[in-house]
């Protein structure tokens, strides 16, 4: 398809050279098109119009591109990229191409990465390096990376200096390239190079191959605009843009008429939803409020941000129904001064109330959290304050992380008198207090029946099965296969510490979801 083809078809244009061969080659694009994460020039985004794409279809060139051969992606990072390797699998199999499981059998392996951390990224460089014997023998193989680390400069150039096993690299918003980035390819001995196409595009429509068909995940937007000065996701994933509703209670429809029975809707933020919309007033509330007459049992979201969690979201959630009464709310950390540093806009305050005002209108809401620890010139008093604000608001779980500082971020260029060793004390100390409140939270299921949505087999022993309850807790039991997929009913036998096992009751009958 040429350029001219491509813009009739709605698709996003793309100014990258086909080929890249050097360093420097690259640096001169990259240059043209982006210059590493810059917060000034990441703000001015805004002002640019998000499109909107229904018709992306495949360029019958590309037909029968995947014929004999098999692919394998391996995913790291968040829900919002395993989605992605959904999406991906779907345009591979429209091409013909088949799964495999075995990276030794696959003709194209994908790295979907994230970037969050600095172990996140440590992993993909130490797996591109696993995978460099498999090019031996195999020279059609082609090996691509993919996901949040593309989009980052350093990354890039590190892999054209080092890892001349990689034959292509893309970006987040080049996914649907994903046919003409792989012809390039097979057509080129250089490494292609996609990175940088226009970040304001939703594009619909592309298929989906899901991991399961029991729960399925459902992207309400893209991209976060918030710029917390430690994170690297403004920056990976673009600006904030909203699926139109229509679109998402279609898709939601659509999974519950094919039998799915549980839906998470995906968001860096969920919360800004709909904030860029300038012809509809519709938010996270309003599309909640949509959703919850669809007939399917549950329905979740992540992640939400408290600077936007408003109260009408707080009233329709609180009308239950398929809306589950899980809700995972990031902190970061109890110290206002800390979350003055932090750009999140908040306070220590604000969060309680926040808090005050979900567990009023839903008292029995389970939440849970992330908190980042050791960020730089964090105190003992601050990190004490991330400690008892975690005990007031009585969390049931959290994620826990060490603070690493990501290039092109603010925070990473802030100095910094912490010692390695005083913020691995600190993560070890809050890990002892999650695990404690975790067990906490465990013990009134003692005795109880929970209904369990269950998944299969239990990762430590096939005999057993697993499932979650509405409040994400992970529930062990013994049961005949076929209820894999239902409703149960289970009788906590055992509360653990992240667990709780039960025995198996019954099958629940299928509930009205409202009216
Ligand atoms: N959009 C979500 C967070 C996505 S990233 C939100 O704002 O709630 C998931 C978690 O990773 C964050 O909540 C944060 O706790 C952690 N994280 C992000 N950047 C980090 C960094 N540079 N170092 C350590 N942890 C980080
Ligand atoms: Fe990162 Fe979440 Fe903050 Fe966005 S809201 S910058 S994704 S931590
Ligand atoms: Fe990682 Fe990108 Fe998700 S950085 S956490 S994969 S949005």
């Amino acid at each position: 398809m040429n350029e001219e083809q491509r813009l009739q078809n709605g698709l996003a244009t793309d100014d990258a050279p086909k080929q890249k061969t050097t360093e420097k080659d690259y640096s001169k694009y990259f240059e043209s098109v982006y210059s590493g994460p810059s917060l000034k020039d990441a703000k001015k985004r805004g002002k640019e119009e998000i499109e909107y794409h229904d018709n992306f279809q495949i360029d019958p060139l590309f037909k029968g591109m995947g014929q004999d051969r098999k692919f394998h992606i391996q995913t790291f990072g968040c829900q919002m990229n395993e989605h992605d390797t959904e999406v991906m699998s779907g345009i591979f199999m429209a091409l013909g191409y088949e799964w495999t499981d075995n990276v030794k059998e696959a003709n194209v392996i994908l790295l979907n990465t994230c970037a969050i951390r600095e172990n996140a990224e440590n992993r993909v460089f130490g797996e591109l390096g696993h995978l460099k014997p498999l090019k031996v023998g195999k020279p059609d193989l082609l090996i691509g990376v993919c996901g949040c680390m593309s989009q980052e400069e350093s990354v890039v150039k590190k892999i054209l200096k080092t890892y001349d096993q990689v034959d292509m690299i893309f970006g987040t918003h080049n996914i649907h390239r994903l046919p003409e980035i792989l012809h390039e390819a097979y057509m080129s001995k250089e490494m292609v190079i996609e990175v940088w196409s226009k970040e304001g595009d939703v594009i619909e429509n592309l298929p989906k191959v899901r991991r399961d068909n029991i729960k399925g995940w459902v992207n309400i937007m893209y991209g976060c605009d918030k710029f917390c000065t430690y994170c690297i996701v403004p920056y990976t994933r673009g600006k904030e843009r909203s699926r139109r509703p229509q679109d998402i209670i279609q898709e939601v429809r659509q999974l519950a008429a094919e039998g799915y029975k549980e839906i998470t809707l995906l968001g860096q933020n969920v919360n800004a939803f709909g904030k860029d919309f300038d012809d509809i007033d519709y938010r996270l509330g309003d599309l909640m409020d949509d959703l919850r007459k669809i007939d399917i049992p549950r329905i979740r979201f992540t992640t939400s941000h408290p600077r936007d969690f408003d109260d009408h979201l707080i009233e329709v959630l609180a009308k239950g129904g398929n809306l589950v009464d899980h809700i995972h709310l990031p902190v970061q950390s109890g110290s206002s001064e800390m979350l003055k540093i932090m750009a999140r806009k908040y306070t220590r305050e604000g969060y309680l109330e926040l808090v005050d005002k979900i567990r009023t209108a839903i008292p029995n809401a389970s939440l849970t959290t992330d908190i980042i620890v050791g960020f730089p010139n964090e105190t003992d008093e601050q990190f004490e304050e991330t400690m008892s604000l975690y005990r007031e608001v009585g969390f049931d779980m959290a994620f826990t992380y060490i603070y690493s500082p990501r290039e092109g971020t603010p925070a990473a260029k802030m100095q910094d008198n912490v010692p390695m060793e005083v913020k691995k004390e600190r993560l070890q100390r809050l890990n002892k207090l999650v695990s404690d409140m975790s067990a906490e939270a465990m013990k009134p299921y003692q005795d109880q029946i929970v209904k369990v949505l269950v998944e299969g087999e239990s990762k430590r022993n096939p005999e057993v099965l697993a499932g979650y309850t509405e409040k994400s807790k992970l529930v062990n039991f013994r049961a005949p296969r076929s209820v894999i997929g239902e409703i149960v009913e289970v009788r906590i036998i055992e509360a653990k510490t992240w667990s709780l096992d039960g025995e198996f009751i019954r099958v629940v009958k299928k509930e009205k979801v409202m009216g």
